[in-house]
């Protein structure tokens, strides 16, 4: 298994290419289900998610091409990824692939409003907290869906097809309001879906779905309106850019002092963390092609988080930024309220020294710690990537294993740090 190995204390200097979301590409991909045409997506992602994906989406019998490298074509900028689904050979979604990845729960709406039915496991536990599917299903069942779980697997059917109807989440859900767009644009008559998650990636599954025919009303609002169409036909989409990606690498110009500038991103899709960062003491501006984050010689200071759903903190930048005050001067209160264990990342920063207490949703961090270098193990996606932040301001070596857990979700992380002047390299083997 790979390993990568961080020295710390160098500073960031230059410019990082944000790539296409991975939480935009995964429900963009599983929506070429909804069409027997072509759907093009560019901007994809090269994550082992995106690859997974692609597998699973090939046994429901989605023909996938990834489109020919040009010569002197760097590698960035992600890949063109040709999606079709002209016959659907099978839908049942095998627990083997779906609990490798939760989002692949989401192929039951696509599978259920053209097929009429779909067979998809349940995705089971998974190291951040219990994630239920309850508000998927419920949505499905308020569109006429019949739904029993037998066996680990839940078997939906709707043989006449679904019809709309009003949806209201009693808890803001990405996956959920995923699930209830892709089934409501193929269902009869008009659905609304209140209480709709906002998040820039909903955002970009709706107005790709726009282009393939759909009709919704309310795009970036908590209140959607669907009105369902008959059959959807082939688009072309660029995949939005990152902005957990872009986050991470924002917080971690902050600690390791520099001047960063993020290309592609704008800030409209991460304010609140940019925000945060701002009051933590980094300068944070706006430039033509993307943000520039610089912290030269001012010392980082304790800022209180509480994550939310869009436009409030984002619970996928929470680790990084507990990362970063570590070195605040000061304790800082960081309260999680979307997901009840999400803090599987303390036990390993304290490995490198930094002093964090937790006390129910809430980690009270005891910032100005001297963090130094040790061997530790990335636990979660997201929880890895704050141990790389740490690690840049540790002084010498840490030696993170389980990296599987980042090639999910940064696409060429080393290479992007490495070329900002970071002392990193991965291990193989
Ligand atoms: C998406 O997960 C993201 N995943 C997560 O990113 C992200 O943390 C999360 O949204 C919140 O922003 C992808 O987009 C692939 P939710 P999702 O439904 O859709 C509860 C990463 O690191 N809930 O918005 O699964 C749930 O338990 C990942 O990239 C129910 O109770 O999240 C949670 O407490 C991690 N019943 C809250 O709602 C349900 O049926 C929000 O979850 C569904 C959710």
């Amino acid at each position: 298994m790979d390993r990568i190995k961080i020295v710390g204390g160098a500073e960031l200097k230059g410019s990082i290419p944000i790539a296409g979301a991975k939480n935009a590409a995964l429900p963009l991909m599983i929506a070429s289900l909804l069409t027997p045409d072509t759907l093009e997506l560019e901007n994809v992602p090269r994550l082992s998610d995106v690859r997974m994906l692609k597998r699973i989406l090939g046994n429901h019998g989605v023909d996938v091409m990834v489109a020919g490298k040009r010569a002197g074509d760097s590698g960035e900028g992600g890949e063109v990824v040709r999606l079709c689904a002209a016959k659907i050979v099978d839908t049942t979604a095998p627990y083997e692939l779906v609990s490798q990845m939760r989002a692949s729960f989401w192929v039951i709406a696509p599978l259920l409003a053209r097929m009429g039915e779909a067979k998809v496991s349940l995705p089971g536990g998974c190291a951040i907290g219990t994630r239920p599917v309850d508000l998927l299903l419920m949505a499905l069942e308020r569109l006429g869906a019949e739904i029993t779980i037998e066996a680990g697997y839940v078997h939906a059917r709707a043989p006449n097809g679904l019809k709309g109807a009003e949806i209201a989440f009693p808890k803001v859900t990405v996956g959920g309001t995923h699930t209830a767009l892709m089934a409501a644009v193929l269902a009869q008559g008009t659905s609304v879906i209140r209480n709709a998650a906002r998040e820039p990636e909903v955002t970009d599954l709706a107005n790709c779905l726009v282009k393939m025919g759909a009709r919704i009303k309310g795009i970036g609002s908590s209140t959607l309106e669907v009105e369902g169409v008959a059959a959807l036909r082939g688009a072309v989409h660029r995949v939005l850019p990152d902005r957990i990606e872009a986050g991470t690498y924002a917080f971690a110009a902050a600690m390791a002092g520099g001047d960063v500038t993020l290309e592609g991103v704008t800030p409209d899709l991460l304010q609140a963390a940019l925000d945060k960062l701002s009051q933590a003491g980094a300068e944070v501006s706006a430039t033509n092609n993307g943000i520039r984050i610089r912290r030269n010689g001012r010392g980082i200071m304790a800022v209180d988080i509480t994550t939310e759903a869009f436009p409030g903190f984002p619970t996928d930048l929470q680790a990084q930024f507990m990362a970063l005050m570590t070195r605040a001067g000061g304790t800082s209160h960081i309260t999680e309220t979307i997901f009840e264990n999400r803090f599987m990342h303390v036990q390993e920063l304290a490995r490198l020294g930094a002093k964090i207490r937790l006390d129910g949703d809430m980690a009270i961090v005891e910032g100005a710690q001297t963090l130094k270098g040790a061997p530790v193990m990335a636990t979660d996606l997201r929880a890895s990537v704050s141990l790389v932040i740490a690690a840049l301001a540790a002084e010498g070596e840490t030696m993170i294993s389980r990296v599987y857990h980042l090639d999910r979700g940064f696409e060429g992380l080393e290479a992007k740090l490495a070329r900002c002047g970071a002392q990193i390299e991965r291990i193989r083997g």
